[in-house]
């Protein structure tokens, strides 16, 4: 996502339009952070290609005047069956960030999955748009924040929760360490000649409200509310211990439409079922975690022999 205006957009037919413009409008270090895996990025090709790889086998002669696209996912009617997956630190994109996103879903009615790591708060986001929401919780080790986070969305009327459990630890990003990508940015050398090849991406950047993780501000100590990098705090303040019965407990407490992402074993979809989600999200994060894990359309790979 970066500054476009409609009429650039418009000349945007496809998603390699989209990323071509993106590549010219961000910071090069901004760019690979949402374009990059992890490590040698094997399993981030793989999604591609095996996305690629679906062959579409049409029934014709059939009457195509009226399409109903419409169908039920976690409790919320849907015009269209794609879902915007959670994205953290949307506004170092667009400084319109999460609300601008919320609202394209909601005009296009579908489900809208707002991240832990967001830039824009539960409340503002409610307050941004009526249509489908989701919140997507990261676990982090003290258990008062994250019940916290969970009262918030049902007070704010967030329809479902997702719990992504792909990320105890932040993948490894080499693409990151080559640009010298940390958010907030740090200036070394090689990011500072890519964040001042975008000066308009620098402009908003300085003039806007500053960019913070909206959502756990308070709960960062006075002094160090600069987060010293997303990395460090994944690392640092993740609950490496999460496991099932965790998950339960978040399941119970949440009492409503509940997902857990990054799920990619038939064993862990029935444990998934067995301890209370409503449904799971074969995931593998974009490739950003774990390389070399299969990707989500060759599910079948996976599944136990007969
Ligand atoms: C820039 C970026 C930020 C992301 N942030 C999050 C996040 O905060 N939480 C999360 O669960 N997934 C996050 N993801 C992963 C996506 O939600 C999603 O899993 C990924 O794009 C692959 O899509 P798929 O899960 O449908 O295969 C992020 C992905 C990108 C590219």
């Amino acid at each position: 996502m970066v500054t476009m205006s409609l009429s650039s957009i418009k000349r945007c037919f496809n998603l390699e339009d989209f990323n071509s413009k993106a590549k010219a409008k961000l910071p090069s270090p901004l760019y690979h952070y949402i374009e990059g895996g992890a490590d040698d990025e094997i399993t981030r090709h793989r999604n591609t290609e095996a996305f690629n790889d679906y062959q579409i086998l049409p029934r014709v002669l059939e009457d195509v005047t009226q399409i109903n696209m419409q169908t039920t996912v976690l409790g919320c009617t849907v015009d269209w069956p794609v879902l915007l997956a959670p994205t953290g630190m949307t506004r170092f994109f667009h400084h319109h960030g999460e609300r601008a996103v919320a609202r394209a879903a909601d005009k296009f009615n579908t489900l809208y999955s707002l991240s832990t790591l967001s830039t824009t708060t539960i409340e503002d986001v409610a307050a941004a748009t009526r249509g489908p929401k989701m919140f997507q919780l990261y676990v982090l080790r003290d258990p008062a924040i994250n019940e916290e986070l969970i009262d918030r969305c049902r007070l704010a009327k967030y329809d479902a929760l997702c719990l992504t459990v792909d990320t105890v630890v932040q993948g490894n990003r080499e693409r990151d360490l080559r640009t010298g990508m940390t958010i907030p940015p740090k200036p070394t050398l090689n990011s500072l000649m890519g964040f001042a090849a975008r000066p308009s991406w620098c402009y908003r950047y300085f003039t806007s409200p500053a960019l913070e993780m909206a959502n756990l501000s308070h709960h960062i100590d006075e002094g160090s509310s600069k987060v010293s990098s997303l990395g460090s705090y994944i690392n640092g303040q993740f609950d490496r211990a999460l496991n099932w019965r965790a998950a339960e407990q978040i399941a119970q407490r949440w009492q409503g439409p509940f997902a857990i992402k990054g799920i990619m074993t038939v064993e862990d979809a029935r444990r998934a079922l067995d301890i209370g989600a409503t449904a799971v999200i074969i995931s593998n994060h974009g490739g950003r975690q774990l390389d070399t894990v299969p990707p989500p359309s060759n599910w079948w790979l996976i599944l136990p022999m007969p």
